[in-house]
């Protein structure tokens, strides 16, 4: 199981180069792949539906050089594909499935195309329908209406020559559907008229096709939105160079980043992201959704190949709107509706249905994990984030192996820390998205304080929290209660599995210094001698820690964070701009344990106080998983000579020359 924790982000800020767009990589393949002449395609996008296009046009026989750099030279065969009898493998990339399925269909060859799963169930029986008409032979090899097909040679049929052959095809299910049909008729050699029935979805991808058929030399009469023609022996010429745009859709992550702006006024001065490589001067559709954030109230500016968005003085506000034109983008939205103040209303998207996933289903649930309202409808949804004075819960998100609700559930990192599950599956598309994310969207704050036991860094963490306005996390206590939890539940302290179990359904409340568990308080009997024991036995337990693992991440929100422990700065907080190992000799730490012991009026041994630290420390520190150490980029805090004021005005000082250097 992968997953990428991300704490509450508090401002983006900078600037992002766009990798090619996902849309105009894989028609350009085809294209060039189909055209006579050698093309050179630059910026070519590099990401798992590109990779399946190429495979496949290897497999099918079209010479293509990786030239470095994104630069690719492909041979063209001019309307003959070289090899005649094939099976191709085309993952989950719906552009790539579609456009093939229609060239292959008029190529006179034979040829299996298959997918994974989903794409079994993506439908492609109105591009079938409308291909044989053309005296396409295409079988379905599983479900009727789905992949995986077979494809045998065409049998031309003789009718309709002199006025030209007319295709109906079903536009109000996927616009890849007439776009896989007019990139492939110039294979027929036929004039031919493609009459959408249906009112045409997606319609600016459509605006993409026939701009790139234009760029390779065929031209596409069109009348309205219902109906285009293909002049008769239309073929493709391979353009020399071409360069790919930045990708639209992938700008929607970041200029709604530069939307959402910052967290509470932090750092709000400069926020604003900008994007380069895709602006007002693009072919994609995608670009309109700049229009939407405009209406949300973002600032938005643009110049011909970039684009840059900041936010609202006042805040983001919920829209109503029909996102026909935008498809990919307004997922984007849906996600941004969680920093608006009211309602935004999504609508016109019975597409989502049938893409990577369900995208109605699975948005209004991720969404509703947050703490939002979502309605859903068949083709609409309806975000009401949650109230100004509950913030968003931390939560797991699900992202149902389809890259855009990995992207898109990035940003609510604005609102919540998360855990996004199997984030690589962005790799679909935009296999370095993770990566620019972090080059724009800042973290709020965090301190990492380790030592051993009763070393004071409890006190000193909670001290240097309060002064600093920061949330305090004393992750010994989750341990401690897990051990409780346990001996609740008569649940021995060596069964990992169970004790795994209880860590990660813990009912926990930390309020004004107290700790209840599933209600009742237990503040004392947390810091027992017995379950001081028991904890550091738990605490050795990987699956424990594991389990334990995001709920601490959980507390890392803004304005920031101080947390104290024994992995802080290794395991749970690697990033952390500031470590400190909290340390004092082990007769100190005994002296002052047994001060406080007499002070709450409890008889105790020194000498088997200094024994049992020791053996505890020993524990910490040889564990196998997570063990105490000071890091290489910590602070060394030994506190045998100060007292806990100067310690805190220590941290303190520390703090603000960090702060300082990062600047
Ligand atoms: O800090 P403390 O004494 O409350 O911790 C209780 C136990 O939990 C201790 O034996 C060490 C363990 N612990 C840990 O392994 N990792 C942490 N981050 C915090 C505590």
């Amino acid at each position: 199981m992968t997953f990428l924790d991300l704490p509450q982000m508090i401002f983006a800020r900078g600037s992002v180069c766009l990798p090619g767009s996902k849309s105009i990589s894989n028609r350009a393949l085809l294209l060039a792949a189909l055209a006579e002449g050698v093309s050179e395609i630059e910026n070519l996008l590099a990401s798992d539906d590109t990779a399946r296009m190429q495979e496949a046009l290897r497999t099918l026989g079209v010479e293509a050089d990786d030239l470095g750099a994104g630069k690719w030279r492909i041979h063209g065969c001019a309307g003959q594909i070289p090899v005649r009898r094939a099976e191709l493998f085309l993952g989950n990339a719906g552009t790539a499935f579609r456009s093939l399925t229609a060239v292959l269909a008029l190529a006179d060859g034979d040829y299996t195309l298959t997918g994974v799963p989903r794409m079994q169930e993506r439908p492609i029986g109105d591009l079938v329908d409308a291909l044989r008409q053309l005296g396409a032979q295409i079988e379905y090899l599983g479900r009727a209406g789905y992949p995986p097909l077979r494809i045998r040679k065409r049998v031309p049929s003789k009718e309709g020559q002199q006025g030209g052959k007319v295709v109906r095809v079903r536009g109000d299910v996927s616009s890849q559907f007439l776009t896989g049909l007019l990139l492939a008729l110039p294979l027929t050699g036929e004039k031919t008229s493609v009459e959408v029935t249906g009112t045409l979805i997606s319609r600016p991808y459509v605006d993409i096709t026939l701009e790139l058929m234009a760029r390779f030399g065929v031209s596409v009469e069109r009348q309205g939105e219902q109906s285009f023609t293909l002049p008769a022996a239309a073929r493709y010429v391979a353009p020399g160079a071409f360069y790919v745009e930045g990708d639209a859709s992938s700008a929607s992550y970041f200029l709604a980043l530069g939307a959402i702006g910052a967290v509470d006024s932090v750092g709000a001065a400069d926020a604003g992201v900008r994007v380069e490589g895709v602006g007002g001067k693009s072919i994609q559709g995608d670009v309109r959704f700049a229009e939407a954030l405009a209406e949300m109230g973002a600032t938005i500016e643009m110049g011909e190949h970039w684009m840059r968005a900041s936010a609202p003085a006042a805040g983001l506000r919920g829209i109503t709107l029909d996102c026909n034109h935008i498809p990919d983008a307004a997922m984007t939205l849906a996600v941004a509706a969680l920093f608006a103040k009211g309602r935004t209303r999504i609508e016109n998207i019975a597409s989502w249905r049938v893409k990577e996933t369900d995208r109605i289903a699975a948005m209004a649930r991720e969404l509703g994990k947050l703490g939002a309202r979502v309605e859903e409808g068949e083709d609409y949804l309806c975000i009401t984030p949650p109230d100004a004075g509950h913030p968003a819960r931390a939560a797991m998100i699900d992202t149902y192996d389809d890259h855009r609700m990995s992207m898109c559930f990035s940003l609510a990192s604005f609102a919540t820390p998360l855990r996004i599950q199997h984030p690589e599956c962005v790799a679909k598309t935009f296999p370095e998205y993770f990566r620019h994310f972090a080059l724009v969207a800042h973290p709020a704050p965090v301190i990492a304080i380790d030592g051993p036991t009763a070393s004071g860094k409890g006190t000193v963490s909670a001290r240097v929290a309060a002064a600093l306005g920061f949330h305090y996390l004393d992750s010994g206590a989750l341990y401690r209660l897990t051990a409780l939890a346990a001996q609740d539940a008569g649940v021995d302290w060596q069964d990992e599995a169970a004790l795994a179990a209880l860590a990660a359904t813990l009912d926990v409340t930390f309020s004004a210094g107290r700790v209840l568990l599933n209600g009742r308080e237990v503040s004392d009997a947390l810091r027992s001698e017995a379950i001081s024991s028991a904890a550091s036995q738990v605490a050795a337990l990987p699956a424990v820690r594991a389990a334990l693992l995001f709920r601490q991440r959980a507390f890392h929100r803004a304005p920031g964070l101080v947390g104290d422990g024994r992995d802080m700065a290794s395991v749970v907080f690697p990033a952390a701009p500031l470590k400190i190992f909290l340390t004092a000799s082990a007769p100190v730490r005994a002296e002052r344990r047994w001060r406080q012991l007499l002070e709450k009026g409890q008889d105790a041994d020194r000498e088997a106080i200094l024994a049992d630290l020791k053996a505890r420390d020993e524990r910490d520190r040889t564990r196998p998983v997570a063990p105490l150490r000071q890091e290489t980029d910590a602070r060394l805090l030994d506190t045998d000579t100060l007292d806990i004021e100067s310690a805190v005005a220590q941290v303190l000082a520390w703090w603000r020359e960090t702060r300082n250097v990062k600047k």
